[in-house]
């Protein structure tokens, strides 16, 4: 048989029917919450009742934070600019980075392939590097980040607190021992820890990150596109503005 250009298995139509991995897609409306739907089409499989309660937890903890991530100030500040939403949600999205969003995937990784290596010389090779731990450290949250105390509770109750959360736990206590610091194990590196429980592989990590925070991003474009003022979102110079430049001179001489 001749090989076709594409190929998927996430959906199909049969006889003008949608179906998504399998089931019908009108089906899907009629009985699954949108957790089901969302692990349903990233993993192929639908959740038990614990995988639904875990993943749900996952998304909530990173629907919102506030106004002050890089996303959010780029959503707003792109709305401003006179753009439309999907754009100011776009660019919220390209803010994602190494240590805003994209430490998620870095904290998978950094889970998935340590996990079986003794917590004390991981962080002994990464610290004599002076490389970051990808999942620990937080502007605000110096003692202990509330999201990772929440869902790592959760784990517990529903049996998600297995060797990925028990190495993330121990990596935070072997930093605070060999740093003399307290890096806490931050919201990426305690939803990595959970989501590498449910299985997911961390080149899908950014992906996770992306789901749960789009509609705190549309909630923040849609409120700047609808309560401020264009090009309301600039700096005062005089004070928030520190000159470092050049002082006046003049090209004709
Ligand atoms: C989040 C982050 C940017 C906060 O940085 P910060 O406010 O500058 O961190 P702090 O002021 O608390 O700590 C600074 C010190 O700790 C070190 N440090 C901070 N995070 C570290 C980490 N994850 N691993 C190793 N060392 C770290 C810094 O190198 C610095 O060391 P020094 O004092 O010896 O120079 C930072 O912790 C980080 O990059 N973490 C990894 C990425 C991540 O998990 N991001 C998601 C955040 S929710």
């Amino acid at each position: 048989m001749e090989k076709k250009k594409w190929r998927t298995a996430v959906s199909w139509h049969f006889d003008k029917e949608a179906y998504v991995r399998g089931y019908k897609l009108k089906d899907m409306i009629d009985r699954l919450n949108f957790t089901q739907a969302i692990y349903l089409v990233l993993t192929g499989e639908l959740p038990n009742e614990r995988q639904q309660r875990m993943m749900d937890a996952i998304l909530v903890t990173m629907i919102e934070h506030s106004i002050a991530p890089p996303s959010v100030i780029a959503a707003r500040a792109v709305i401003s600019g006179g753009n439309p939403l999907h754009v100011g949600v776009g660019a919220g999205v390209l803010a994602f980075g190494k240590v805003h969003g994209g430490a998620l995937e870095d904290a998978m990784r950094f889970l998935q392939e340590n996990v079986d290596n003794p917590p004390d010389q991981v962080v002994k090779t990464y610290l004599q590097q002076g490389k970051r731990i990808p999942g620990y450290g937080h502007r605000y949250y110096k003692e202990e980040d509330p999201r990772t105390e929440k869902l790592l509770s959760i784990a517990k109750e529903q049996g998600y607190f297995g060797k990925y959360c028990r190495f993330a736990v121990e990596i935070e206590k072997q930093i605070e021992k060999q740093k003399r610091k307290k890096l806490v194990l931050n919201v990426d590196g305690a939803v990595a820890a959970v989501a590498s429980e449910l299985g997911f592989d961390w080149k899908i990590g950014e992906g996770l990150w992306i789901i749960g925070r789009i509609p705190g991003l549309v909630a923040h474009t849609y409120e700047e596109y609808t309560m401020e003022k264009p090009f309301s979102k600039r700096l005062d110079e005089e004070k928030e503005v520190e000159y470092i430049g050049s002082p006046p001179r003049d090209l004709n001489k």
